[in-house]
């Protein structure tokens, strides 16, 4: 059996946790969700989430992967055979997430190019929606493929591959690069934003505290909801970069950096979005809240607005906005792939080479859906099954295999034995009742708010399909537990 690769250095693991959690979520979405809950008093329950949920769990996973040297299938088999399918459910949810990840990375591509023009003009909506996806009318329209759009995933997935081709000593030098290049540009981006003229404004809406929100339960789910999200848990990634480390690495404090590091981006970046949004909503000469704009639409139509708008070097910062968002999404991107490899590698000792070959081929091919003029429709319903449902899902059953299976306090006995500094039964607490308390809250109410209202205002039909879907991922996960391992492996 071949020896497990390893990282280099601590610093390249750190980088690479780093790089793996912050994404497109810390750019759009932080800033977004902190708005539409409670602005400035949202970093109340984004704090408390992050301490009482987001750094316990992510410590659980890095003491599952540290100790057991192996993807989390693996992994949670080692704790106890029967629970092998959890580790594959959270390899299944990562999948989700990396057949429509590199889509959006595809459109940063092009938008790279488009910003060198400013080719969307005076009406960044209708060149976004009917020139550049030409979005159909509904999931059941497919329409053709959008070659730039798949020019762009073709490029994007052959990075991925050849990053990860190497193994993780290579992962680990380009991370200093993907972590190191947007965070230079978020800089600039901010520099530009809070110097433009009604940027007080803007930041005035984003900080200002609504304490009244803190009163509301949907506040608090939310704040739960980015936490895991925004460190990417619950998907495999960090249990897999974790069975890279070295004997004798420690778990504690690195989970505090990463989640700390990751969670100051978010904040940082919410001076650059909310100072732009300031500065559009003064040129526009309406309110701030009218120009805000969630999710996709914040960086492919609200900020090119803005670029447009600059009073100099438009063209500049269109090209960086979106590099920042290339290089901020590529690093999650291979961390996505990495865990789902591992996960096959490290049961069957295959050839990670073969595996990592098909895997990208594949996920390129079922990709290609995404580039249609409908894909944008699927790319939506995926998203939402995969982030509310895949996420609460894996997160809930890793809570409950740890804290009533294996046990809380060995995990901790351990996890203490190799840290800089020790964790205290507060730990068993937060993995035992808190964590699952509020994602068994959150299943429910996202149960009973698709029963009752459906997802986006799509046909009952499409979102049936995404929980189909869902169902087959579970028995697929059990199915992949059942398959043997080879014999050599163990
Ligand atoms: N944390 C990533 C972001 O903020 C998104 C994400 C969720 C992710 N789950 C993941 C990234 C798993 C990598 C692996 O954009």
């Amino acid at each position: 059996m071949e020896i497990r690769e390893k990282w280099d250095s601590r610093t390249a693991f750190i980088m690479a946790s780093v790089g793996a959690a912050i994404g497109l979520g810390n750019v759009w979405r932080f800033p977004y969700v902190a708005y539409d809950n409670g602005g400035g008093a949202f970093l109340i329950p984004f704090f408390i989430a992050l301490l009482t949920a987001g750094i316990p769990l992510m410590i659980l996973e890095f003491s599952l992967g540290r100790k057991y040297q192996a993807g989390a299938p693996t992994a949670f088999a080692a704790v106890k055979k029967k629970t092998e399918w959890v580790g594959w459910l959270a390899l299944f949810a990562v999948m989700m997430i990396f057949l429509y990840y590199p889509t959006i990375m595809a459109w940063c591509v092009n938008y790279i190019v488009h910003s060198l023009t400013l080719k969307w003009g005076a009406d960044p909506n209708h060149f976004f929606v009917n020139e550049f996806l030409r979005k159909s009318i509904g999931p059941s329209v497919l329409g053709s493929i959008r070659w730039p759009i798949v020019i762009g995933l073709g490029i994007v997935w052959t990075a991925i591959y050849l990053i990860l081709r190497k193994g993780v000593k290579v992962v680990g030098k380009v991370v200093k690069w993907t972590v190191a290049i947007p965070w230079a540009i978020l800089i600039i981006m901010v520099i530009r934003g809070i110097t433009l003229p009604g940027a007080g404004e803007g930041l005035n809406f984003y900080l200002k505290p609504d304490f009244s929100a803190l009163l509301d339960a949907k506040v608090w789910l939310a704040a739960y909801g980015q936490v895991f999200f925004t460190l990417s848990l619950a998907m495999g990634t960090m249990i897999v970069y974790s069975s890279y480390l070295p004997k004798k690495s420690d778990v504690n404090n690195n989970a505090f950096i990463i989640s700390l590091a990751n969670s100051g981006t978010s904040f940082f970046a919410g001076f650059a979005v909310f100072s732009t949004l300031g500065y559009l909503a003064q040129t526009m000469n309406v309110s701030v809240p009218e120009v805000t704009n969630s999710g996709i639409g914040l960086a492919f139509i609200t900020y090119p607005t803005a670029i447009r708008l600059l009073p100099f070097a438009g063209a500049v910062f269109g090209v960086l906005f979106f590099i920042m968002l290339l290089t901020l999404g590529i690093d999650s991107a291979f961390s996505q792939v990495e865990p789902f490899v591992a996960g096959f590698t490290d049961k069957w000792n295959l050839s990670k080479k073969w595996v990592l070959r098909i895997v990208c081929l594949g996920g390129f091919i079922i990709g290609l859906i995404f580039t249609t003029e409908g894909g944008f429709h699927w790319f939506d319903i995926l998203d939402h099954f995969t982030c509310s449902w895949g996420l609460t899902i894996v997160g809930l059953l890793e809570c409950i295999v740890i804290g009533y299976i294996y046990k809380t306090d060995k995990m901790r006995k351990y996890v203490n034995s190799i840290s800089e500094f020790r964790i205290g039964k507060w730990w068993d607490f937060t993995i035992k009742i808190l964590t699952p308390l509020i994602l068994g809250i959150s299943l429910i109410l996202e149960i009973y708010s698709m029963v009752t209202d459906g997802y986006g205002g799509y046909p009952a039909w499409a979102t049936t399909i995404g929980i189909i879907v869902v169902a087959i991922l579970i028995v697929m996960s059990f199915v992949m537990m059942k398959i043997k391992a080879r014999k050599e492996n163990k």
